[in-house]
């Protein structure tokens, strides 16, 4: 015969802790996992990097351990946390109507811890936690991840797309990044697609925005971007007039980059990975086509650019400058074309400091043009083939193969110029 204890010996007791077949009540975010992991060096990724996440919901005592192996991780490491609200009403949800009882709106945590002082060339191992989730638990340990931190110099490899959004093709490219074990990954802008096609108009019934779609591309990326630093540049659909006035309040609750042109330059960064000098650019600045942001920084950044690009060049340990952004300079693709305000703006610096190379991605698909110096191409270059940026010119690379090349393909055609130009905007 089975005897079942009385309810004032179960609130005695503790309560539904003796019921059979019940769990021990789990503590306020005990079953809130992180996830999103991502990762950026800092300005000097010998002995910076700042390891990112997400947690499903609202919890309190975020941290990361981090140690040198799994068995040697150090004391908790507070987060910062950046919470993120958008209102469902901007929002158009792919996979289903909201209900009736659905919260009027999305609020996203995304924490970020950033760490200094490494040791170079050494891999660290971390695990992230907060209060009631305690990552280091037998049944935890898939949750350790790894990283390494940059060396004196030497050969390396690093992968580079734009436009990967969301999708079977995009983990097919994030898995191809992982085996290719770059140093890090530099991420060409056009992320999430959580917005399609921003021009800068107030949200309207016609807006399209869904501010979940971050969820799933952070969701997605974490088994690749939480060993492999994500550096990432800001495309035209990270453009979120939703998220402040710059439309960069989204990019900076997300993304701890380098972000050191100046104070805020959320996107707009320089640093060095070996003897390569790299900046990643904000493109809306010169985009005629979507002039939301255009001008948004009143020459600061061009400013900036021209100052970097002499520094870098001045600097001998810098052998390479690689600058990367959005928007294409140079590009056959019929979707967006060629950039003409990059054309005019920033291929004259380009020029005048010899840069080696630019990746953008923003059109679905992948082209190399040969050196190009004052808006022509100065002799054809095979593939493999070396160039001299300083006399030859800067080579212009689109990638924006990401994913959204196999599933709205920018159907190429072979052109003998980099014809498609998009005009200036008329006078406002
Ligand atoms: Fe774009």
């Amino acid at each position: 015969m089975t005897t079942h204890p009385s309810r004032r010996a179960l609130l005695r007791a503790g309560g539904t802790a003796l019921l059979p077949g019940r769990a021990t009540p789990a503590a306020a975010g005990a079953k809130l996992r992180p996830f999103g992991r991502h990762l950026a060096f800092g300005a000097d990724p010998a002995t910076q990097v700042t390891v990112s996440w997400q947690v499903p919901g609202p919890v309190t005592g975020s941290y990361l351990r981090f140690g040198t192996s799994p068995a040697t991780l150090g004391p908790p490491v507070a987060a910062e946390v950046r919470p993120l609200e958008s209102k469902l009403s901007w929002q158009r949800p792919e996979e289903h109507d909201f209900p009736p009882h659905a919260p009027a709106t999305h609020t996203q945590y995304f924490l970020h811890v950033r760490l200094t002082g490494l040791t170079p060339d050494t891999e660290y191992h971390y695990v992230l936690g907060h209060a009631g989730y305690d990552p280091v638990t037998a049944d935890r340990l898939g949750e350790v991840a790894a990283f390494r931190t940059a060396g004196a110099g030497g050969p390396f490899t690093f992968t580079a797309f734009g436009d990967q959004g969301v999708g079977y093709n995009a983990i097919a490219a994030g898995s191809r990044v992982a085996d290719l074990a770059p140093a890090f990954h530099l991420a060409l802008g056009d992320l999430s697609y959580a917005m399609h096609e921003p021009d800068g108009k107030p949200a309207s019934e016609d807006f399209e925005y869904d501010a979940r779609k971050w969820d799933s591309f952070f969701a997605q990326n974490d088994p690749v971007a939480s060993g492999i630093p994500w550096m990432v540049s800001l495309g035209h659909r990270e453009y979120e007039k939703v998220h402040g006035s710059t439309g960069n309040g989204g990019a900076k609750a997300r993304f701890s980059m380098p972000d050191n042109a100046w104070s805020g330059s959320t996107g707009i960064y320089s640093w060095r990975y070996h003897n390569v000098g790299l900046l990643s650019l904000d493109s809306g600045e010169v985009c005629y086509r979507f002039p939301a942001k255009l001008d948004y920084t009143a020459g600061r950044q061009l400013a900036w650019i021209d100052a970097q690009l002499g520094k870098f060049r001045a600097d001998p340990a810098v052998a390479f400058v690689v600058v990367c952004f959005n928007h294409s300079v140079y590009s056959t693709g019929d979707r967006y074309g060629a950039e003409l305000g990059a054309q005019e703006k920033w291929a004259p610096l380009f020029d005048k400091h010899g840069v080696d190379l630019v990746l953008t991605g923003h059109n679905r698909l992948y082209e190399r043009t040969d050196p190009i110096k004052a808006g022509k191409g100065t002799r054809k270059v095979p593939p493999g083939g070396a160039v001299a940026a300083r006399t030859d010119g800067t080579t212009y690379v689109t990638a924006g193969g990401g994913d959204r090349l196999s599933t709205r393909s920018s159907r190429t055609r072979p052109r003998a110029t980099w014809a498609t130009r998009t005009a200036p905007p008329a006078p406002r």
